[in-house]
């Protein structure tokens, strides 16, 4: 692989050990995948931040890179952390372990990257353009980055995008290459997806579809050309990208009328693929019923914002939740700068008179909540999953407005 003067530099230890460390990973990646050569990052969002997740090795890995020196060199932002930073104790947090998901923070933020600890980082300022190479974690923003924005970043681990951004580094492979960033499939929907739940159930659909081609490619898994979806707004593309990562593992998509990129490249680029595969009213029907696996008689938690909500949808909620009292444990999910302007606005007051919470920095999966709760009513497929495999919650998948009213009855 080629290393310019500078990598060996890093390479050799010249700007510490810690970067020293993050270069020696991006080196043995790169050999991995057959990158030829490192291209510079300009953004980065880093993933495993909640203590539930990292343990106490990943928090000493943590602490060891700080201590090493390791400052980012590029804008770098943290998904969703274990807790409310500010706000832990409301949402029944344990004490000990809010303690160790400080330490985490801390070690992050020693190292200079911005700790906004939310999975929308393309809504609170790290916001990259079409064509920039950039590395990201966290599988639902990766698969925004790609699709909707036309960005470039292949699924980094933890530690991987945070070698990338304490060099400002990663191997040109993977997604980074125009070559493998065209479809392999098209995937035409003959079905009337909006909503979040809807356009989740989609993502559930053809990821699964995605998995079955995998299987018939011998492991290849192309990526999808979806057409037939005439409109989607940034909350249901944010909820169809987390779906389709999370159930058809997939990093990128093109959808037709919607996302940039397939309609920049000229005849002599692509043609858009022969393979077919047609998703139907009853396939998106069936996605939906399988995450609804209890009744709402049943559901003692509530959660809205996975992945992180956009103002507009916090200022539903305040709409909604006007003058009334919810009956159940009610999280609204979403980053800090996302809810000081829901506190400019006065949405932060009208939803917390209800007795809804705001578990800012967190969300339903990545908090410890296993054991405190049965049932989960949410708008989110991605949350259907995580609340099932990760905590053994049932699940009730509805629409966005239906969701808010569950918390009330
Ligand atoms: Fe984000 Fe948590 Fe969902 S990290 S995508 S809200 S599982």
């Amino acid at each position: 692989m080629y290393l310019t003067s500078e990598e060996h530099a890093i390479l050799a230890g010249k700007h510490g050990k810690a970067t020293q460390k993050a270069m020696e990973i991006l080196v043995a990646l790169g050999t991995i995948y057959g990158a030829e050569r490192m291209i510079p990052v300009t953004s980065v969002q880093i993933a495993g931040v909640s203590y539930d997740n990292l343990g106490e090795a990943g928090l000493h890995f943590l602490t060891e890179m700080a201590a090493g020196g390791g400052r980012t060199r590029v804008l770098t932002t943290l998904n969703p952390a274990g807790m409310d930073v500010e706000n832990w104790k409301a949402l029944d947090i344990d004490p000990a372990f809010a303690e160790q998901q400080k330490r985490v923070i801390e070690a992050f933020a020693h190292m200079g990257v911005v700790t906004t600890c939310t999975c929308t980082p393309y809504l609170s300022g790290n916001t990259p353009h079409y064509g920039e190479h950039i590395a990201w974690a966290e599988s639902s923003a990766v698969c925004y980055a790609n699709a909707v924005i036309g960005a470039r970043t292949n699924r980094e681990g933890g530690p991987s995008a945070l070698a990338a951004a304490l060099t400002g580094r990663t191997p040109a492979y993977g997604y980074h290459l125009e070559e493998n960033r065209k479809p392999g499939i098209r995937i035409d929907v003959q079905a009337q997806v909006t909503g979040n739940d809807r356009l989740g159930a989609l993502g559930k659909a053809i990821g699964t579809k995605l998995e079955g081609e995998a299987g018939r490619r011998k492991g290849e898994k192309p990526i999808a050309y979806v057409t037939g979806v005439v409109q989607a707004s940034v909350e249901s593309l944010k909820s169809f990208c987390a779906s389709i990562a999370t159930y058809g593992g997939a990093a990128m998509f093109h959808m037709q009328g919607i996302t940039p990129e397939a309609a920049q490249w000229t005849p002599a680029q692509w043609a858009p693929p022969t393979d077919t595969l047609i998703i139907t009213q009853a396939d998106v029907d069936a996605a939906h019923r399988s995450m609804n696996d209890t009744i709402s008689g049943e559901v003692d938690f509530v959660s809205l914002g996975c992945p992180h909500l956009s103002i507009r949808e916090i200022a539903r909620i305040a709409e909604l939740l006007e003058g009334k009292q919810v009956t159940k444990e009610f999280w609204i999910t979403t980053a800090r700068p996302t809810k000081q302007m829901a506190d400019m606005m006065g949405y932060t007051a009208t939803i917390e008179a209800s007795g809804a919470k705001f578990a800012t920095d967190t969300c339903c999966v990545v908090a410890p909540v296993k054991g405190r709760f049965k049932a989960l009513a949410t708008d989110s497929a991605k949350a259907c999953y995580y609340a099932r495999a990760k905590n053994k919650f049932r699940t009730v998948l509805k629409p966005f407005d239906d969701v808010v009213a569950e918390a009330l009855k």
